[in-house]
């Protein structure tokens, strides 16, 4: 079937039904909601048999909705409606929440209902749940969908009869001050919810040492106490804040006013005024290490999966120690919603120099790809619980194995950010697990891929079915079975012998070099394409078109293609 996805930003749920609607054998093509104009333009050019709108900020128009079957992901339960569904979720505690595919018509998410799929709701941020639960029953949701759709017999049921029995309701769009927080009244638990209820976006308004700030990434901080409200202690990244019954780190600070008007660390935000703030050495942990039978696991949930110049220094230094142990296995974890989506570009924007800073980042990068790379004393392991984008998904492949889990999303490119040539050793590693050909398809190609395809490619080994929550046990206990595994030592010793041969062919620092040398151009070059891709990025500046490489119907080449076949 021809499916159109219109959408407002090709996001991560978006990525994920691409993806599985290819693999269902869908002829899928992407257009991002500008105008209606463009819309109805490609329509025209793809000539869909099925409209999907998997994240829309607008209503579509009645043009298009009259004429073609529009189905909308709606993430909410049978009868929510409004844009604030899953803040609403969070705040009012749903147990049960979940994803409705209806029909756009002339109402605001009151069309007719294809399909809905339930899910538990976890008690962790917006974002968190849209990423996991969401998309997933999303994907679900969409599938049942559009076999419904090619099922002549098949009638989709009016909202207004669900409402009879459906436990939604219309909500309106949660404002600030549905989102408050009173320090003085509100405890830790109702703090957090508020929090989590708006991470990534809007985040809670708040005030903080005199100036309006916009909260996020915020966790418990245990053992601590303090007047409420107070700032009371500072740990790595993140400040800490007293409340009625304990305390609350946040991580992530986000100031409106400020030249640097995206979100930051927050110790790196007020710099000046945290200094001399009580440091808690354990407090808020971006990084932390863990064994148990023979194994090591290296945890780095580093906020949205970028990694700073001294995130990378400080994993390092961790990863450095973990390999000093008597363990004969090191599996590095990322995080639990992504495993890393490479430098950091916000800290980039943010400094004083983005050329030096970006120059000092991919070093780091680099550095850490270098150690895992020549790590001998050690099977290592990249278990990926979430996505990873760029630069992560090369430092994944550092390693001797690649563990990802089904619903893991990868974009191995680098070249949206303006032309980026990348660093992290790709040239050495992709033709060493993937040989030439697929090397240079994976570096071509700037669309995400699933996992059935990384593992054709050679970019994952194994995949990890099921539950995500049962993937933490899951991989302790293949990793277990590796340390306690006869033949380790040899392969050890094996890949120490390969080590040296690749060395002799070629030394590391020759790739590093050649990659440099490209990556020196991007940051320090005549064309600035990648200082503007990277400000357009971090800024969220709106698309104005839909690059040609998801426009498969604005690209003529492919359309071509098409026709002929
Ligand atoms: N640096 C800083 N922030 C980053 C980041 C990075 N490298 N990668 C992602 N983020 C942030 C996004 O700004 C977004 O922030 P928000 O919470 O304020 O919305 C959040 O992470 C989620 O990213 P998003 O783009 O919404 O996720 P996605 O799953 O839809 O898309 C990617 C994933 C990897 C395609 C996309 O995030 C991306 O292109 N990242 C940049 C990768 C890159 O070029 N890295 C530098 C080269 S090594």
């Amino acid at each position: 079937m021809r499916i159109l996805l219109l959408t407002h930003a090709f996001n991560s749920l978006t990525q994920r039904l691409f993806v599985v609607l290819q693999q269902d054998g869908h002829d899928v093509s992407i257009e991002f909601d500008i105008n209606d104009e463009t819309a109805q333009e490609a329509i025209d050019l793809f000539q869909p048999d099925l409209i999907v709108a998997p994240y829309l900020k607008r209503a579509i128009p009645e043009a298009i909705w009259a004429k073609h079957t529009c189905l909308i992901v709606h993430p909410g339960i049978i009868g929510d409606r409004g844009p604030s569904s899953l803040d609403w979720a969070i705040m009012n505690q749903e147990k049960i929440w979940g994803v409705t595919v209806l029909q756009a018509n002339a109402e605001m998410d009151a069309g007719d209902i294809w399909a809905s799929v339930e899910f538990p709701v976890r008690d962790v941020t917006k974002a968190s749940i849209y990423r996991n639960e969401v998309t997933t029953a999303a994907v679900h949701a969409v599938q049942e969908a559009i076999d419904s759709f090619k099922n002549s017999n098949f009638t989709s049921k009016p909202l207004k009869q669900c409402l009879l029995t459906a436990k939604g309701k219309l909500r309106s769009a949660m404002t600030q001050d549905d989102r408050r927080i009173d320090w003085l009244v509100d405890d830790t638990t109702t703090i957090l919810r508020k929090i989590n209820g708006a991470d990534g976006f809007p985040g809670v308004k708040d005030e903080l040492f005199g100036r309006e700030v916009f909260l996020y990434d915020a966790h418990v901080a245990k053992g601590i106490q303090g007047m409420p409200g107070e700032v009371i202690a500072r740990s790595g990244l993140a400040i800490c804040r007293a409340t009625v019954d304990g305390a609350i780190w946040i991580g992530h600070l986000k100031d409106k006013g400020h030249d640097h008007n995206f979100k930051l660390p927050s110790t790196v935000l007020f710099a000046q005024e945290t200094r001399q703030l009580l440091e808690i050495e354990h407090g808020y942990q971006d990084i932390y290490y863990e064994e148990d039978c023979g194994v090591g696991y290296l945890h780095f949930p580093f906020y949205n999966g970028a990694m700073s110049t001294a995130q990378c220094q400080r994993l390092l230094e961790a990863y450095r120690a973990a390999i000093q142990k008597d363990t004969k296995v090191i599996v590095l974890m990322g995080g639990p919603d992504f495993w890393s989506n490479g430098i950091h570009l916000n800290m980039i924007e943010a400094a004083k120099s983005p050329a030096d800073e970006s120059w000092k980042n991919i070093n780091a990068m680099n550095d850490l790809s270098q150690a895992i790379i020549c790590t001998t004393s050690h099977f290592v392991i990249s278990a990926m619980q979430g996505n990873a984008g760029a630069g992560g998904v090369f430092l994944a492949r550092a390693a001797d194995e690649v563990w990802a889990h089904e619903n893991v999303i990868l974009n191995p490119h680098y070249k949206d950010m303006g032309n980026l040539y990348g660093s992290e050793y790709w040239t050495y590693l992709l033709p060493k697990y993937c040989g030439e050909g697929h090397a240079a398809r994976i570096t071509q190609a700037r669309l995400p891929m699933g996992v059935i395809e990384a593992k054709d490619l050679g970019l994952v080994d194994d995949i990890i079915c099921g539950d995500k929550s049962h993937m933490l046990e899951e991989v302790t206990s293949k990793a277990r079975r590796l340390a306690s595994f006869k033949n380790l030592e040899l392969f050890l010793r094996k890949k120490k012998k390969q080590r040296k041969q690749d060395e002799m062919t070629k030394p590391l620092a020759a790739y590093r070099d050649e990659e440099l040398r490209q990556m020196k151009k991007n940051f320090y070059g005549f064309d600035p394409s990648y200082h503007v891709a990277r400000y357009n990025f971090v800024y969220k500046v709106c698309k104005s078109r839909t690059p040609l490489t998801l426009a498969k119907h604005r690209n003529v080449r492919c359309m071509e293609t098409r026709r002929a076949a």
